[in-house]
């Protein structure tokens, strides 16, 4: 499968300039995508359309959704359904973003709640899991993150299909800090994720379902991030705002 190289905008950018990044990014990756990566640019709601209108008629550029609700429709103000997602040309979904598990206070169930319901609605989800300093700090790593595979891949069918579903490892630590996890740190914290999927979906999915690293993944370091066991793709906060940057990051 190809390597995902995924850029989260977060709260950042109004229409216009989304527009103007999102086609500047085209130009700059025309006729230089690698043919193993894929690009996915998750914009806020707001800016859904501009950077799909950006990316319309390009192959392996998709759009994606930071977050959504685990129901079809109804009164729930301020919440996005997987189906509006759809409409507006999403293919991926982030769920249990640290952000959202940390600063919105989201729990482990509900997370899973919406990993469930936005593959039951065709999406492909992105399950963000990740340790914060001091449970790393107290050897808590495998047992954070495992717990947070467990609750929120419980309610996935074990015949999923790999394409339908990603787990990002982003130490909370490493997000927008400048610090990123040492290629050791990478190295050992995909390795246990990949053992866990391995026992959780079987050998034909788990090894193909793919794991990201995001953490203050930069042109500068990419490379040597991509190049480690079990790192199928990157998911950038910060120097995806950029065009050049995010673009030197996908063709490192
Ligand atoms: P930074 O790349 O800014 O550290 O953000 C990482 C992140 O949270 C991506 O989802």
């Amino acid at each position: 499968m190809k390597k995902l190289m995924a850029a989260n905008w977060k709260m950042y950018k109004m229409r216009a300039e989304a527009t103007a990044t999102a086609s500047d990014l085209v130009a700059r990756l025309d006729g230089r995508l690698p043919e193993d990566r894929e690009v996915l640019v998750i914009p806020p709601f707001t800016a859904l359309w501009a950077v799909g209108g950006a990316f319309a008629g390009k192959t392996g550029l998709s759009l994606g959704g930071q977050d959504l609700y685990p129901a079809k429709e109804g009164a729930f103000t301020g919440e996005i359904a997987p189906d509006m997602l759809r409409d507006a040309g999403c293919r991926y979904v982030l769920t249990g973003h640290s952000e959202r598990r940390h600063v919105l206070g989201e729990d482990d169930a509900f997370v899973g709640k919406k990993t469930a319901f936005g593959l039951a609605a065709g999406l492909s989800v992105i399950l963000c899991v990740g340790e914060k300093v001091e449970e790393r700090k107290a050897g808590q790593l495998e047992a954070v993150v495992t717990r947070q595979l467990a609750a929120g891949l419980a309610d996935v069918p074990s015949e999923v299909s790999p394409e339908a579903l990603a787990v990002a490892y982003e130490p909370v630590w490493a997000i927008g800090t400048g610090l990123t996890a040492g290629p050791k740190e990478v190295e050992e914290a995909h390795a246990m994720i990949r053992a866990w999927l391995i026992e959780r979906f079987g050998p034909q999915t788990g090894p193909s379902v793919r794991i990201l690293y995001g953490g203050s993944v930069k042109p500068g370091n990419a490379e040597l991030l991509l190049g480690i066991d079990n790192v199928d793709g990157v998911l950038v906060g910060g120097a995806s705002l950029e065009a050049e940057s995010f673009a030197a990051i996908v063709t490192a």
